[in-house]
């Protein structure tokens, strides 16, 4: 292995997080461990050089006093105990540098956590667990399960089977990227199943946001499933889960790494034995990954698209004109925010259509349109936002654009709500 690793003990700390993320911005790798990770089992760890009790006041887990000196005093790594001040926003300046020499001096960690030797180490891994036997993985295109499959397809070529399901949802040239950049650039073995028309069928009359949603959902792994049954004698199912998924935040402690979870909810008797290379990667590391791996930058730093897709954008009963429009004229607001730099500063922005007509006139006849909305919010979370303030000009140009190119439409207006009242997408 390539890297140096402190074990994080979690003690009920809920900022666990924080301080693996404070670890390696220092250089070194570092994973958190439940609290009753025996001495063996941390002595086992690959290159571990030390350990950090994390915890609260006390160090008590799930209301319990707990007593995990033995096991990690008796295993002879250094150790520290922190209380977790070191790694609060508010933490004097000092207190970092107690963490940076435990690190480099007590535990003599080198710096050498970066994405490269992640990679270098992920690949041998990953041969390791697979052998000769196949993967598979549901490639969506979004940020996670691209990365996955760059990292699988350098591992073990085509012993990887990517399903790409086109739900018909997708945003404008999505899934022509996923066949472009994974069935011709990386030459993956790609299935494209284009199942557009069977989701469109199923949503037809379809008001209830819930019951579009779950109809996507359920849709979904029904088409995954089937393909899954085609493609005889896969036992791997790569997935795109990644280190916010599987640590707990707050102080639910005692299980800070959770166990397997089956993230597409595919059913039980399609089973698979789980890859999941990503693991332990927050976003931006996936990111980075992503782009060591050769992956387009637009498809690395992708915005949060939710699973429905436009699905939720399309409000009401979709249409399949009206989903159209919704495709169109998101992919002009986006061209246009990339044009003006705005890409990577504005944290989401999408357009949408609710299922509303309005009067115009438009070549000196009434006309009965749909009513376009641009939304487009800043946040750290998504659990509050607020709405971005682009340029007026900016604004016309893409009203304009809107107006003229997009069939259906004769008005554009402007979503300036905060989140909350108002969540970010409208479904
Ligand atoms: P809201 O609308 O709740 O959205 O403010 C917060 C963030 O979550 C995204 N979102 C979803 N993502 N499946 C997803 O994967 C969904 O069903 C879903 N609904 C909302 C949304 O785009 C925003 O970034």
């Amino acid at each position: 292995m390539k890297q140096d690793l402190i074990a994080i003990i979690d003690l009920g700390s809920e900022h666990n997080s924080s301080l693996a993320r404070k670890i390696r911005d220092m250089g070194v790798y570092t994973e958190i461990y439940p609290h009753d990770i025996s001495a063996q089992e941390l002595l086992a760890l690959p290159n571990i050089k030390g350990a950090i009790l994390n915890g609260g006041p006390n160090n008590i887990v799930g209301g319990h006093p707990v007593d995990v000196s033995s096991a990690v005093y008796r295993c002879g790594l250094p150790m520290m105990a922190i209380d977790h001040p070191c790694i609060l926003p508010t933490a004097e300046p000092g207190s970092v540098n107690v963490l940076k020499d435990f690190v480099f001096n007590v535990c003599a960690c080198e710096k050498n956590w970066c994405v490269e030797n992640f990679i270098e180490d992920q690949v041998e891994l990953l041969r390791k667990q697979i052998g000769n036997r196949k993967v598979l993985l549901a490639l969506s295109g979004g940020v996670d399960s691209s990365v996955v499959a760059a990292l699988l397809i350098r591992a073990i070529g085509k012993q990887l089977v990517c399903v790409h399901v086109n739900h018909g949802l997708l945003r404008k040239g999505e899934p022509e990227q996923v066949v472009e950049v994974f069935g011709k650039k990386l030459g993956a073995e790609l299935v494209y199943v284009d199942a557009a028309d069977r989701f469109l069928d199923k949503l037809a009359g379809v008001e209830d946001p819930e019951k579009k949603r779950k109809i996507i959902g359920a849709e979904f792994i029904r088409v995954f499933e089937e393909e899954a049954r085609k493609l005889k004698g896969i036992e791997l199912l790569a997935q795109g889960t990644i280190y916010p998924d599987i640590v707990e935040s707050g102080t639910k402690t005692g299980h800070a790494v959770k166990a397997h979870h089956n993230v597409g909810g595919l059913p039980a008797d399609l089973k698979f034995e789980l890859v999941e290379p990503l693991k332990y990667l927050f976003k931006d590391e996936v990111r980075a990954c992503g782009e060591a791996l050769g992956l387009p930058s637009d498809m690395v730093h992708r915005q949060p698209f939710p699973g429905p897709g436009l699905g939720v954008r399309c409000l009401g009963a979709i249409t399949r004109d009206r989903l159209e429009a919704v495709r169109e004229s998101d992919a002009i607001l986006r061209e246009e925010f990339e044009n003006a730099g705005l890409s990577g500063k504005v944290w989401q922005y999408f357009t949408l259509i609710p299922d509303v007509k309005s009067v115009g006139v438009r070549n000196n006849a009434r006309c009965f349109d749909w009513p376009v909305i641009i939304r487009a919010v800043n946040t750290v979370d998504a659990m509050t936002a607020t709405p971005e303030y682009p340029d007026w000009a900016l604004l016309s140009h893409i009203t304009d654009r809107i107006l003229t190119e997009v069939p259906g439409v004769n008005r554009v207006c402007y979503d300036m709500s905060p989140k909350p009242p108002a969540t970010i997408e409208w479904e």
